[in-house]
């Protein structure tokens, strides 16, 4: 009897000369020095991941290099948020320079999307541009963060306030290092995914309704095809903007109620970034649904559609806060789009069809989310 083979599945990413693939699969990372070989100009390449990572994965990832004669210099970061800084940029950036590196060597980021943002940072900023791998080892960065070229560090001021756009040269989205991560990061990772369903796809969110919890339940195929689908929608959305200056801004559906709740925790583990989305979703197709722009069913569909995967969809069943309705428009208030007292949202005409709405009233959010959160 013969084994299936895997499921594998390539995106190619539209942007000229800076195209490049996503290979998405299972058991990818024991055939990374396969993968990386092309790129490879000598036979040793640079390595970045975080201490969790590590133990989890650095041995089978170095062991794939030295399959294909490559040899790992791998530095390994503390875990956590806080690595996205402009000192852990600067310890980076010494480490490569005084280990020699050049433009045509290649430095892979192993790890989540700290590791991904800072990385990918240090690789642009290298001699102007050294090449840049990304082996994204959570589900959010499988299907968000190491895709579309967005790097950056945090400072004191905020989230990402430092950074580039700058495209890998290649992504490895081996699905099989899913099966380590706690629930709650691949629910925070499902809401990407179903978000690139509610933005333009809906005949992906009408497979998500049905495949949904094959995918969180880590089924080889439909974990497969999710990350995919989702990585072609991000895809195809970045080739026509890849600078957000206008469509990119679709892919931050839910991102401005979603960041409200994550300031009111300032950034903590209360509520992670994925889980804030799912329920920024849920606010922004109810409130869509309030403005008349959709209908309050499509909206209880959509909102049930990401309660089904355990992400919660009501403010007063998320933990950590305390979630004020005053509070929360205040923090909306401070994004960078909000000019007075409007605030530009993604909203939705209906499943699959979201759209800038250019000037949401802060009042008008301001009662809704006072009938939401029960609290002024
Ligand atoms: N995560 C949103 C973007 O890459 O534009």
């Amino acid at each position: 009897m013969t084994t299936p083979d895997p499921p594998s599945q390539t995106v190619r990413v539209d942007l000229g000369e800076r195209s490049y693939t996503i290979e998405i699969g299972a058991g990818l990372i024991a055939n990374a020095g396969g993968l990386l070989a092309p790129l490879a100009s000598r036979a040793r390449v640079f390595v970045v991941t975080d201490e969790t990572v590590a133990q989890l994965h650095l041995p089978a990832f170095e062991a794939a290099l030295q399959k294909s004669g490559l040899e790992a210099n791998t530095r390994t970061i503390a875990a956590g948020e806080a690595s996205k800084s402009v000192t852990s940029l600067a310890a980076m950036l010494d480490w490569l320079i005084g280990a020699g590196a050049g433009r045509d060597d290649v430095l892979v980021a192993l790890g989540g999307g700290v590791v991904g943002d800072l990385t990918g940072l240090a690789a642009s900023l290298m001699k102007r541009g050294m090449q840049f791998v990304q082996v994204p080892t959570t589900l959010l960065a499988q299907v968000d963060s190491s895709v579309g070229g967005k790097t950056a560090v945090n400072t004191a001021h905020g989230k990402n306030l430092i950074g580039a756009f700058y495209q890998p040269r290649l992504v490895i989205a081996d699905s099989d290092v899913l099966a380590t991560l706690p629930a709650r990061e691949l629910q925070a990772g499902y809401a990407e995914i179903i978000k690139y369903g509610l933005i333009d796809e809906p005949d992906f969110f009408d497979w998500l309704e049905k495949n949904g919890a094959d995918v969180t339940a880590l089924s080889p195929h439909a974990i497969t095809e999710a990350v995919a689908r989702s990585c072609a929608a991000k895809a195809r959305i970045v080739a026509l903007d890849e600078r957000e200056g206008g469509v990119r801004a679709l892919l931050n559906l839910g991102h401005t109620f979603g960041h409200a709740l994550e300031a009111a925790n300032r950034f903590g583990p209360q509520l992670l970034h994925g889980e804030a989305v799912g329920t920024g979703m849920a606010l922004a197709l109810r409130y869509s649904a309030r403005l008349g722009l959709m209908t309050g069913q499509d909206a209880q569909r959509a909102v049930a559609a990401i309660g089904a995967s355990g992400l919660k969809t009501d403010i007063t069943a998320l933990d950590g806060g305390p979630y004020k309705a005053g509070a929360l428009v205040e923090y909306m208030r401070q994004d960078k789009k909000a000019r007075g007292a409007k605030v530009p949202l993604i909203l939705a005409r209906g499943l699959g069809q979201a759209f800038i709405y250019e000037a949401a009233d802060l009042a008008d959010v301001n009662a809704f989310l006072t009938e939401e959160t029960g609290l002024s």
